[in-house]
């Protein structure tokens, strides 16, 4: 009996999807959440989000982006046509007829994962949960997460996946700044518990995504966004370690990578720089070594990627200090110039950002820091607070040492080499200016 009942649910589910008449819910308004509601709504659904952040939800329904990818004016549009408002009201959670949720995965201060945003927001969804909801999960997660955390909650209220919910995971792939490629346009990968989990889930993205990418199961779709990250890390790690075996010999690491670039195969370029940043990249491997690590694995690339990667601020650190020394200065009471905090190029994302170790690093060893960065104009770490300088050629000659740690477009590279007396070039800026 149960079977044709289903069916039809799947089918509705679907025909639905196809005539936008679905109530799409994002859980999360964040760097993924809120690019992925508008590009939903942009496709023709309407569009509810939840965030717990008073703050978050109170300027978008005012109109205000909080998400440099999402400009004012796509927002406006998403709300002109009354396709997209934000709530903290979980208790409607129960009108959205897909749910994606999109919460932070950080590391706990051990450096495990730490899913308690995943479980609250499943607590929140299962107590609203009703027949013919489809949650899918994008947060960055361990191979098991949604079979083994999402699945129990939600099926504890007495029903059924594959019957009378769905249940997916699929992972977002935003790549912030990214002028080329941008929610719609990035393929995304979907598994689902079962093969109509996958089905529903598909067909409720396909009008806002260009190509989907349907693989078997919840933990092979968890695992293509930890080896996308993984893989980075590693190739990473190798550049870094180049970049310190090219110091000692004495070679322009640079030169040598855009030389073997000219190689039309078998070969793919990565650039070595102060180290890893951002909310991915540096965390996401920990996830599946962790995993891994409860299966009694050991993941030797993911831990010495992980280890070069974390010396990196340390080695330019060392550099800079060679530097100053050259010119017979000490470090102590020097005062040096950071250009650039954000992790990277053209964003105002500092989280775990190389740029605050370095600027840790060098006030340990008694430099006077300031910095400028045209994305960040102030920043909060460890009690203390941080206002970017005016970026003049005054400041630039002013200060005993500069030091690139992020290669903005928006900074005069060129006047920056005329007016420093020394620079630290972590990303080779200099050189690609003149
Ligand atoms: N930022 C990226 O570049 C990127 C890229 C790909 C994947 N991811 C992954 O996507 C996920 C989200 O990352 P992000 O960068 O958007 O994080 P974020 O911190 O920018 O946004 C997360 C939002 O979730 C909200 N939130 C927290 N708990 C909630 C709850 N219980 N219910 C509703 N809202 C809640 C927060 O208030 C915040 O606004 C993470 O798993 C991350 O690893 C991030």
């Amino acid at each position: 009996m149960t079977k044709p009942i289903t069916k039809s649910l799947v089918d509705d589910l679907i025909a639905r999807a196809g005539r936008r008449e679905i109530l799409f819910g994002t859980m999360g308004l964040g760097y993924v959440g809120l690019p992925l509601a508008v590009e939903l709504a942009h496709a023709g659904y309407r569009v509810l989000g939840f965030d717990v952040n008073t703050g978050v939800v109170e300027g978008l329904n005012q109109g205000r982006s909080h998400v440099k990818d999402v400009t004012e004016a796509q927002l406006r549009e998403a709300m002109g046509c009354g396709r997209f408002s934000a709530t903290t009201d979980m208790s409607r959670l129960s009108e959205p007829d897909a749910i994606s949720i999109c919460v932070p995965t950080p590391l706990s201060k051990f450096k495990d994962p730490d899913v308690s945003y995943i479980v609250a927001a499943t607590e929140a969804v299962k107590k609203q949960l009703r027949r013919g909801q489809a949650i899918v999960l994008e947060s960055t997660t361990y191979p098991g997460t949604t079979r083994e955390i999402m699945l129990p909650a939600l099926e504890s209220t007495g029903l059924k996946v594959g019957q009378d919910f769905f249940l997916a995971f699929s992972p977002e792939r935003v790549d912030p700044g990214n002028p080329t490629y941008g929610t719609r346009n990035t393929p995304k990968v979907v598994g689902g518990i079962t093969e109509d989990c996958r089905r529903v889930a598909v067909a409720l993205y396909q009008p806002a995504i260009d190509t989907l990418v349907p693989v078997s199961t919840t933990e092979a779709a968890e695992l293509v966004k930890l080896l996308e990250n993984t893989f980075r890390s590693v190739n990473i790690g190798l550049v870094n370690e180049m970049a310190i075996v090219c110091d000692k010999l004495g070679v322009d690491v640079w030169e040598v990578i855009e030389a073997a670039a000219t190689k039309p195969f078998g070969f793919m370029k990565f650039l070595p720089g102060p180290g890893l940043g951002g909310h991915c990249i540096p965390i996401d491997p920990h996830y599946l070594a962790w995993k891994m690590r409860g299966l009694n694995y050991k993941t030797r690339f993911i831990d010495l990627a992980g280890e070069l990667n974390t010396e990196m601020p340390m080695f330019w650190v060392r550099k800079l200090v060679e530097a100053l020394n050259s010119r017979a200065k000490a470090v102590r009471g020097a005062s040096v110039l950071v250009l650039g905090v954000a992790y990277k190029r053209d964003i105002d994302d500092i989280r775990e950002s190389p740029a605050l170790d370095i600027i840790r690093l060098l006030e340990g060893q008694g430099a006077r820091v300031t910095y400028f960065d045209p994305h960040v104009p102030r920043f909060r770490e460890d009690g203390q607070e941080f206002r970017s300088v005016q970026l003049t050629p005054e400041v630039v000659a002013a200060a005993d040492c500069v030091m690139i740690v992020t290669d903005h477009r928006a900074i005069d590279f060129k006047m920056v080499k005329q007016k420093a007396q020394l620079v630290v070039d972590t990303r080779n800026a200099i050189p690609r200016e003149a």
